[in-house]
Order: structure tokens, then C-alpha cells, then sequence
């Protein structure tokens, strides 16, 4: 497959994001694109031995295109079982490396951004992913670990010598997390260097941060808390309107309804609810009186209480 021709054709890609991009949350996502979108990132070290928790969060099912499953863990060793187990359960669109997360667990075990601070074991475990895979293998980069440490370059060259197949670039570094301006230089020129289709992400939440990333020349746009918000945001992108608004009252509700029985019977009917809030605060990010809103659907409310309540919000 050629991938600048796919990314042509799907300029938008869902971003991996832990204990929300997995199989009810996709499905909803999926009425309004087709096209890539990644599961949270699954560990090696559990996914090499087919243990449960890890198979879990991976859900694809059968008729599901377009899907990439996106690994994390620190020892190049561990790819070799994990990307078997994946060549002989799975047809993803690719296998991603999670070179980016900052979160402290994971950084203790040698993965996500600490990568950036060890390019020799970055490139094994690129090397090791691409020689086992069937799949095309993709990485999922930040700038650097920190403004003084700026290492995307080095990346992108490890990552094109070994045979990656694409290669997203979050614009920020692992100590800036989510917070201060996402730069679009360093995705700018990234994109300038590379070789392979180069994915640009961060911030892009409406039209005019679309248009921001846009800009930088990139391949493709990932979205990952625009699409938390709005599932919609992909349609509502490509056909030139903010996300806000784009879809009615009912529309919403009707989404929300469909979502909490996928959620239900994914969660078992465990401990559902309260993560089931957290999609409802989110999706009426934006819409009028939603702090209030927000207070309402935390306080104690049950199944068909939160149902009411969130059917008045959207309809009255
Ligand atoms: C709740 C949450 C979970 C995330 N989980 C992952 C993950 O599993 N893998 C990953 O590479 N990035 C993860 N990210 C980072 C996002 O994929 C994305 O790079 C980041 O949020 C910036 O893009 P955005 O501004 O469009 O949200 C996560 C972010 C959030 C907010």
C-alpha cells in the first residue's frame, strides 16, 4: 500500500488514548471516520504472554478497518513475542511504538518518552518490531525530553533506517506534557526531512487549529482530545465546520444511549457508570451551562437518573 496515497485519500488519523480509544468508543467514533485510528497502548510484557488485561484493551473486531495497535514497553527483547502474538491473532493497519508517554510507570520501565533519552535502545526496539511484524510498523514521537534536548531528528533518521513506515510527531516535549503551545516548527520540519508520510498532531480541536496544523506541510493530522470531546470532529473537519454544534441535541443523545450499552457490555456491567460519566462531562464541553451540567451528572445518580438528565441537557 502506498501511504502517502492513504493519508491523501484519510488526512485524518484518532490518536491512541489509555482507557478511552478502545473497542466501544471506536465504534462510536467510526460513524463519522473511516479512516486510521489506534487502540491505547498495550505493554509487551503482557501482550507476549496473551495475558488477558492487555488482549483486552487490543478488541478489534472482525469487520473493523483501518485500526492500528499501538505497543509501549522498554526492552527490545519483548517485541519479538508480542508482534508474533500480534502477526498471528490480528490484521491491524500497523503496529505503533509509543515513544511519548510521560507518565511516570511507564517511564520506570524503560518506554515511552524515556526512548528520547536512549536512542541506541530506541533503535533496537525499532529494529527488532520491523524484522518480526507483517505488519507496517509506525512510531508515535515527541520533539524531544525537553526544550534542551530536542532529538526528533535522530529519531526520524533511526526510524527511517529501520524501516518504519510512518512516523507521528506529538509537538511538544515529554516535560511540557499537555500544557503550553504545541510547536509546529519542529512538525514543520520533520515533515521537510522525512522521507516516509510524517503525521502531525496536537491541539487540533477545531477548524482554525486544523488550519494551524495544516500549514506545516504535513501527511496527516491526528486528533486525540478534540476526538474525546467530539467524536464527530471528523466529519464535521472534512466538511469545513468547528465541532461544536455540529451535531443536534438528539443526535448526541443517540450517541450517548448507543455508547452506555457498548460501554456496559464491554465493562461486564462493572463499575461501568462512573467512567461512563466522564464520556457525558466531555461531550458537552462547549455547550451552554456545562459546568453546572458536569456537577449534576457527578453527583449520585444511577443509570436511568443519568439518562434523564443528560436527555434534558441536550433537548430541553
Ligand atoms: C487521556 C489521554 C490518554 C492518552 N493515551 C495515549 C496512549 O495510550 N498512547 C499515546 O501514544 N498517546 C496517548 N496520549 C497522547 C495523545 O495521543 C496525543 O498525542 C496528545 O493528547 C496530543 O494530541 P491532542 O492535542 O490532539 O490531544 C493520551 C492523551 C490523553 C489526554
Amino acid at each position: 500500500m502506498n501511504l502517502f496515497e492513504f493519508f491523501r485519500g484519510n488526512y485524518l488519523v484518532g490518536a491512541p488514548l489509555a482507557g478511552i480509544t478502545n473497542y466501544p468508543f471506536r465504534k462510536i467514533v467510526r460513524k463519522y471516520h473511516s479512516g486510521l485510528i489506534f487502540t491505547e497502548m498495550v505493554s509487551v510484557e503482557g501482550l507476549k504472554r496473551g495475558n488477558k488485561k492487555s488482549v483486552k484493551l487490543i478488541d478489534i473486531h472482525p469487520d473493523e478497518r483501518n485500526v492500528g495497535i499501538q505497543l509501549f514497553g522498554g526492552e527490545p527483547e519483548s517485541y519479538i513475542g508480542a508482534v508474533k502474538f500480534l502477526n498471528d491473532n490480528y490484521s491491524p493497519f500497523c503496529i505503533d511504538i509509543n515513544i511519548g508517554c510521560p507518565v511516570k510507570k511507564v517511564l520506570k520501565s524503560k518506554a515511552g518518552a524515556y526512548l528520547l533519552t536512549d536512542l541506541k535502545r530506541l533503535e533496537s526496539i525499532v529494529k527488532t518490531a520491523v524484522k518480526n511484524s507483517r505488519f507496517p510498523v509506525s512510531v508515535k514521537t515527541r520533539v524531544g525530553w525537553d526544550d534542551k534536548n530536542h532529538v526528533y531528528k535522530e529519531v526520524l533518521k533511526i526510524c527511517e533506517g529501520e524501516g518504519v513506515s510512518f512516523i507521528t510527531i506529538h509537538g511538544r516535549t515529554k516535560s511540557q506534557m499537555y500544557g503550553c503551545k504545541v510547536g509546529y516548527n519542529s512538525i514543520a520540519e520533520m515533515k521537510s526531512l522525512a522521507r516516509v508520510p510524517v503525521i502531525g498532531n496536537g491541539d487540533v480541536v477545531d477548524l482554525e487549529s486544523f488550519e494551524l496544523m495544516k500549514r506545516t506541510g504535513v501527511d496527516g493530522i491526528m486528533i486525540g482530545r478534540g476526538m474525546m470531546k467530539s467524536p464527530w470532529i471528523f466529519d464535521a473537519i472534512t466538511k469545513g465546520f468547528d465541532p461544536v454544534g455540529y451535531l443536534s441535541g438528539n443526535e448526541i443523545v443517540g450517541l450517548l444511549d448507543e455508547f452506555l450499552q457498548e460501554w456496559k457490555l464491554f465493562r461486564n456491567s462493572e463499575r461501568y457508570l462512573e467512567a461512563f460519566k466522564k464520556f457525558v462531562v466531555w461531550f458537552s464541553k462547549g455547550y451552554r451551562n456545562s459546568a453546572e451540567f458536569r456537577n449534576r451528572i457527578y453527583s449520585e445518580l444511577d443509570e436511568s437518573e443519568l439518562m434523564k438528565e443528560y436527555r434534558y441537557f441536550y433537548t430541553k
